[in-house]
């Protein structure tokens, strides 16, 4: 038999700023996918990237490239308070999505952002990168192939030392942020510490979050370019305790900005009966015991950088093709936003919160 070439995707882009150019790139790389299509609110930025990615078409706006019939599939790479209306418009055109994270500013958006999905019988993927590093896909089989035993709890997150991105610009404004690190960088580790633990069902949500460096202009940090004229009113820090149905838990704990010893990388740390597992940055290390000593074995998995991304990218391709449900599901990303609503709320409250699963 001779070797069939994959089905052509015909994709576009809603969003050509920094993420959105990080996706064409990507999907450049690949077969099987043309770029059909991008747009801007800024139309020079998506003139720019269609000059650099070879992309076919360029559009005013998002109602437009949605009504074009050529294209199976879109990448949502805009603020944040966009994605739900453009999610939902993109799925109500036909389109299947992959949506940057955080899926929405809230609950309520992310649960319209799941029906919408249902309705449509197209698919919805979460762009959650860092399920798709080679530690993060060696963990998940150790753990799906039972050598953890049962992971009772975890704690994953991600201590930046001076890292507002953007202050004063969309990422600092709650309106259209939705919130600071735990919407930026919090639902990436809340995200992979779920998938990694297996999904399960979190039931219930402590949490506290501060402000302590934003509103005196202070922790700011290399992404996005400041705007003095504009304003900080989301968290610097959160810290939060998951409770999930089966008993498990998971502990949460996020900064842009603090005063402590800090190396900046993301982690997660999954504790098991039998075993555990550390991930930091791009490294991850075994913990066991044998005859009757501690033993740690280091995964060796450096890869090319962007790997994760051309996974994700294949991933979302395939998904498409067939009609399959992605990894990072809609669903999974109602979860986070969950969550992250529960923390939100248990701050302001001081009480635990449980979970709403109604759609
Ligand atoms: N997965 C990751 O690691 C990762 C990294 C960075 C950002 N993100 C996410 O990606 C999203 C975008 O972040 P960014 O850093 O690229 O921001 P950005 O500000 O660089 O880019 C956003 C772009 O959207 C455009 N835009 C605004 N409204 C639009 C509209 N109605 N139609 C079309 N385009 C519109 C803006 O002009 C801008 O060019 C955010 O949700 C962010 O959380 C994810």
């Amino acid at each position: 038999m001779g070797h069939r070439s994959k089905e052509l995707v015909h994709l576009g882009f809603i969003g050509a700023g920094n993420i959105g150019k990080v996706h064409m790139e990507a999907f450049q790389a690949l077969q099987g996918v043309e770029l059909t299509a991008v747009t801007d609110a800024i139309r020079p930025l998506a003139e720019a990237s269609q000059k650099q990615f070879n992309i076919l078409r360029v559009y005013d706006t998002a109602a437009e490239l949605l009504k074009d019939s050529s294209m199976d599939a879109v990448v949502i790479g805009v603020p944040n308070h966009l994605h739900a209306p453009l999610a939902v418009a993109a799925l109500e055109a036909g389109k299947n999505v992959l949506l940057e994270k955080p899926m929405a500013l809230d609950a309520g958006e992310a649960k319209a952002i799941v029906r919408a999905e249902r309705e449509s019988g197209k698919r919805l993927m979460m762009g959650h990168q860092m399920r798709w590093s080679s530690p993060a896909m060696e963990v998940k089989r150790q753990v799906d192939a039972g050598s953890l035993g049962r992971i009772y709890t975890a704690k994953a997150g991600w201590i930046r030392r001076k890292g507002i991105p953007g202050w004063g610009t969309w990422f600092t404004r709650k309106g259209e942020a939705g919130g600071g690190p735990l919407i930026d960088i919090g639902v990436h580790m809340l995200d992979l510490a779920l998938f990694l633990m297996g999904n399960p069902k979190p039931v219930s949500v402590v949490g506290v979050t501060y402000a302590e460096f934003g509103p005196d202009r202070k922790g700011i940090g290399s992404w996005g370019k400041p705007n003095w004229d504009g304003y900080f009113d989301v968290e610097d820090l959160a810290t939060a305790l998951i409770k999930m149905e089966d008993g498990s838990s998971l502990t949460l704990e996020v900064s842009w900005a603090v005063h402590a010893q800090t190396d900046s990388l993301p982690f997660v740390q999954l504790m098991g009966r039998d075993a555990g597992v550390s991930l930091r940055g791009e490294e991850g290390i075994f913990h066991a015991e044998m005859f009757g000593k501690s033993v740690d074995v280091p995964m060796f998995l450096a890869e090319p950088e962007g790997a994760d991304r051309m996974r994700l990218s294949e991933h979302f391709l395939d998904c498409v093709r067939e009609g399959r449900e992605p990894v990072s599901s809609a669903l999974s990303g109602l979860t986070n936003q969950l969550i992250l609503d529960a923390i939100y709320e248990s701050s302001k409250t001081g009480r635990q919160i449980e979970l709403d699963w109604s759609l």
